[in-house]
């Protein structure tokens, strides 16, 4: 496709994510705080003017769209949104990020909607674990959503689990060997400084130990034949052929430079980057005045503007006001 999303880094954008609202059944520490206010929804983007922003995205070059939150399926009659979107001409991937908790009941009319890629985040078997790390009940609702949607029929069903120190250790055979025996793609995520807690370097678990853990206590791994570079999981195989596991190494090995995507945010601001400082708000092109071409150079210009990539590394990085449930991910 004949792009005109490329930044002064070179970086080709053709994957948006949209955050369909900030609300949350659960309250996962290192993504939000307790005492979260969520947004009004009158603020929200409609359907409407969700899929219209897709529709002028979808010629600059967007062909890959994944919905996220706070927790997708909060959003009321999600399916009739997924397929408004599945109908863009141009789109060729619409994947969908969610906590599993109302997955049960969602899955099958998901997948007619046309949905066909999901994952879940899960990053404990342990039901004392989960309640500490989510602040709620809702382990076995999970379990169920993860086995109503291999049922439904989506392929792959992935499993994102946030790797913290003293956190994730004990997590990781019983997690890996729960996806080796239910076709599961498991994912480890370094835990990044983008919720509402205090972050330190020291609390992530990271990759290579994560990794080394898998090998000692599970099972040996290959890296996999079909590993995109551009997507932020480095993916492995099990070399027995019991499935496959991917390590996001945001903060071990930042995949900044070669980073795809761009951010629409549940009330219509675009974010060029997770942990931008900046954003530009396209609701005004949506519903006060609409207008795409004003739209489409808004869109262009962020991508213009886009940063060479978060520090989190370095003194100079700076956490964004806006904390994960309100950016999805
Ligand atoms: P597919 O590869 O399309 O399956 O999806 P994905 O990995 O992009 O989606 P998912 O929502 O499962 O992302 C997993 C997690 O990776 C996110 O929740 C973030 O924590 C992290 N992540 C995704 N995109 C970025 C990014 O641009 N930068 C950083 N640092 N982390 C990201
Ligand atoms: N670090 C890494 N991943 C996080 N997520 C939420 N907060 C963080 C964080 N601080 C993950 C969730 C989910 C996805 C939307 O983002 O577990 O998989
Ligand atoms: Fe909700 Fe996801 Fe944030 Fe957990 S990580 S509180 S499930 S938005």
């Amino acid at each position: 496709m004949n792009s005109q999303l490329i930044d002064t880094f070179g970086r080709t954008h053709n994957n948006l994510r949209i955050s369909v609202t900030d609300r949350c059944n659960l309250r996962c520490t290192y993504c939000m705080p307790e005492d979260v206010v969520f947004m009004d929804r009158s603020a929200l983007l409609t359907f409407e003017e969700i899929t219209h922003f897709v529709r002028v995205a979808a010629p600059l070059g967007i062909d890959k769209v994944r919905l996220t939150g706070g927790e997708p399926l909060m959003r009321r009659d999600l399916p009739t949104l997924v397929r408004m979107l599945a109908e863009v001409p141009g789109l060729r991937d619409l994947g969908l990020t969610t906590n599993g908790l109302l997955l049960a009941e969602q899955a099958q009319a998901l997948y007619d909607a046309g949905l066909r890629r999901i994952n879940i985040s899960l990053d404990t078997l342990s039901p004392d674990r989960f309640r500490l790390l989510t602040r709620r009940e809702g382990l076995e609702r999970v379990l169920d959503g993860i086995h109503a949607a291999k049922r439904a029929g989506f392929d792959p069903v992935k499993v994102n689990a946030v790797s913290i120190r003293g956190v994730t250790e004990p997590e990781v055979v019983p997690l890996a060997r729960f996806a080796r025996e239910h076709g599961l793609e498991l994912r480890f995520i370094e835990y990044m400084p983008i919720g509402a807690d205090h972050w330190e370097r020291d609390k992530v678990y990271f990759a290579h130990e994560i990794l080394e853990q898998i090998e000692r206590e599970v099972a040996p791994l290959v890296p996999a034949e079909d590993y995109d570079p551009r997507a932020p999981a480095m993916e492995f195989r099990y070399a027995d052929g019991g499935g496959r596991v991917g390590i996001i190494a945001s903060v071990s090995r930042p995949f900044c430079l070669s980073c795809n995507r761009l951010r629409l945010t549940a009330e219509g601001k675009l974010r060029n980057c997770l942990f931008a400082l900046t954003e530009v708000d396209v609701k005004s092109h949506l519903r006060d005045c609409p207008d795409d071409d004003a739209l489409a150079e808004a869109i262009r210009c962020n991508v213009r503007d886009k940063w060479e990539g978060h520090e989190i590394n370095t003194s100079r990085f700076v956490k964004p006001l806006r904390t994960m449930h309100a950016i999805g991910g």
